[in-house]
């Protein structure tokens, strides 16, 4: 951990989506570092649990919604560094993709520009703009507006992202608490390399520091390349749990996934199903140039000595008998 510094302690950093779950363990690592933080999130009184990751002051909330140019303008007023770490996995009302993913991406890159601060995105692997699915496309397109505004900013696109808020692991166990089977979408065969939220936010952070490289796209993944069946697995045996896999079909899983969808924070939609249908690991054009996690100096941990530490409590003795990262 590198020490805090006076010339850090005088940077302002402004984090847009700092109250997500990369977010806050961006922030508890830029804070570490000394610098200011200014959180720019839609809703301010929600972002409070980040303040005692800092120093009192060192952290503070403000309102932007990315869908807001003047709010974003607001936002980035007097940064060094803008870090864009918004993102959404399905649409509701105004919250489309294009509006928050492709344009607010853009707008957030634009402003960081203006206002002379260096640029930090988080895109996502996967990203591509013949992509059947609508999230990857527009990841894609915002990548594309980023580097047309801001070319010397630094990008990363991670896999899955695992840790104890995660979406993954968490909902695997607690979908094998109560159902006898498990879905597995075309056969669990889509390979993921997932990433500990702890080095996700340490790459960003280097980023931040000055030690990433300009005009660069960083692909994040762990240690370890897994396809989806072996995922659930493993998370089945971390639980001690025994489930029957079943295989579903691409058509089955969006017809399933089109129901899902209504509901007020969706498992899976259709648009998610459709992400399954390529690998999401880390590219060998990448690793060869040393745009990676190693690349950076940082030695990615492996899921098997983090997950068991939080899914313990899904095993049906709840007690943990495993390895605490
Ligand atoms: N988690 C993963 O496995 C993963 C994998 C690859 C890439 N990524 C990418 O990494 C980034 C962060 O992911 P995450 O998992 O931390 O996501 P997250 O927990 O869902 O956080 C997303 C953040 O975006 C904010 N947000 C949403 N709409 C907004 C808007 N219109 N204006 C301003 N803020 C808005 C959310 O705040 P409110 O909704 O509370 O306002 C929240 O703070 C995203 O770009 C994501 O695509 C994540």
């Amino acid at each position: 951990m590198p020490p805090i510094t006076q010339s850090n302690v005088e940077k302002l950093v402004t984090v847009f989506g700092g109250s997500g779950f990369i977010g806050r363990h961006l922030v508890r690592a830029l804070s570490q570092r000394g610098y200011r933080i200014r959180v720019a999130v839609r809703r301010p009184e929600l972002a409070f649990h980040l303040q005692p990751l800092g120093r009192v002051g060192q952290i503070h909330a403000v309102q932007a919604n990315l869908r807001y140019p003047a709010s974003i303008q607001a936002a980035v007023r007097g940064a060094d560094v803008v870090v864009n770490l918004v993102g959404i996995l399905f649409e509701r009302g105004k919250q489309h993709f294009d509006a928050v993913q492709v344009d607010g991406s853009g707008l957030v890159a634009e402003a960081a520009v203006q206002v002379g601060a260096r640029m930090v995105h988080c895109s996502a692997l996967g990203a591509d703009p013949d992509s059947p699915s609508a999230n990857a496309r527009t990841k894609a397109l915002g990548e594309r507006a980023v580097w047309a505004a801001a070319p010397r900013a630094i990008m990363f696109r991670p896999s899955g992202v695992f840790g104890p808020e995660d979406d993954i692991f968490n909902r695997i166990a607690s979908l094998a608490r109560f159902s006898p089977v498990l879905p597995l979408i075309a056969g669990g065969t889509t390979r993921f390399q997932p990433v500990f939220v702890g080095d996700v936010a340490e790459a960003i952070a280097k980023a931040v520091d000055g030690q990433a490289r300009e005009g660069v796209t960083y692909e994040l993944g762990g240690p370890d390349v897994r396809t989806v069946k072996e995922l659930t697995r493993f998370v089945l045996a971390t639980i001690e749990r025994r489930r029957l896999l079943v295989p579903l079909p691409f058509p089955v899983a969006e017809f399933q996934a089109w129901f899902l969808q209504f509901l007020p924070k969706p498992p899976m939609t259709p648009d998610q199903v459709r992400l399954f249908q390529a690998d999401i690991v880390v590219s060998q054009q990448a690793q060869d140039e040393g745009r990676t996690l190693q690349g950076l100096g940082i030695e990615p941990r492996a899921m098997a000595a983090v997950v068991p530490s939080y899914l313990w409590r899904y095993r049906k003795t709840g007690q943990f008998r495993g390895r605490v990262a």
